[in-house]
């Protein structure tokens, strides 16, 4: 059994993600082989990143406990997916400082994201490519895009079902 981590990326009320949530869980329900937790940033409330040391350095130590418990979901689940909005043609705030607080614990990690915007969310794909790429995350191929008015209204319900969920589905195959 293989264990996805799946973090939600936004902290809005009425947000989106919870909706690409239920669209991963769906897909999820279909395999035996795979299980998810879920890892809600909003929930973990990280701080913002306050260490001396940066998270590369051999000095860096976990010391604030919501870092430590997020470094523990990283560690032991078998991959992550992101559920990535697109905020202001990059990552969230909130996760990008999720991914600025472990350092290690990315290493060889493999890791995809469904992403949405009115683009797909494709510049915040482009950040998180580069920024897991530099932690040395195993960043997978199909990330999915998931375009308002293409493939989901702005509210998240869903327009064309079929897409989204053959994207979700080429992510999480990779992963699984
Ligand atoms: C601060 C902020 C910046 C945004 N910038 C973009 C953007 O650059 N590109 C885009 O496609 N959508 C942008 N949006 C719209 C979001 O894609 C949309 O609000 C989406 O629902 C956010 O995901 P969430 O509801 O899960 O937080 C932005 C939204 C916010 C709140």
């Amino acid at each position: 059994m293989s264990t996805i981590l799946v973090v939600l990326g936004s902290a809005r009320p009425g947000r989106v993600a919870d909706k690409v949530l239920n669209y991963i869980k769906a897909d999820v329900e279909t395999r035996d082989d795979v299980t998810i937790t879920v890892a809600d940033l909003k929930e973990i409330n990280l701080p913002f990143f306050d260490n001396e040391q940066p998270p590369i350095s051999p000095d860096y130590t976990i010391t604030n406990p919501q870092v430590a418990a997020w470094s523990e979901m990283v560690k032991s689940a078998d991959s992550v997916l992101f559920i990535t909005p697109e905020y202001n043609h990059t990552l969230s705030a909130i996760q990008k400082n999720a991914l600025d607080s472990l350092g290690p614990d990315w290493n060889e990690k493999p890791a995809t994201a469904v992403a949405y915007g009115w683009s797909g969310g494709s510049l915040a794909v482009e950040t998180l490519r580069e920024v897991l790429g530099h932690l040395k995350a195993d960043v997978k191929h199909d990330i999915a895009q998931l375009g308002f008015m293409k493939d989901l209204n702005p509210d998240g319900s869903l327009l064309d079902e079929a897409n989204v969920a053959l994207q979700i589905k080429a992510a999480i195959d990779e992963i699984a």
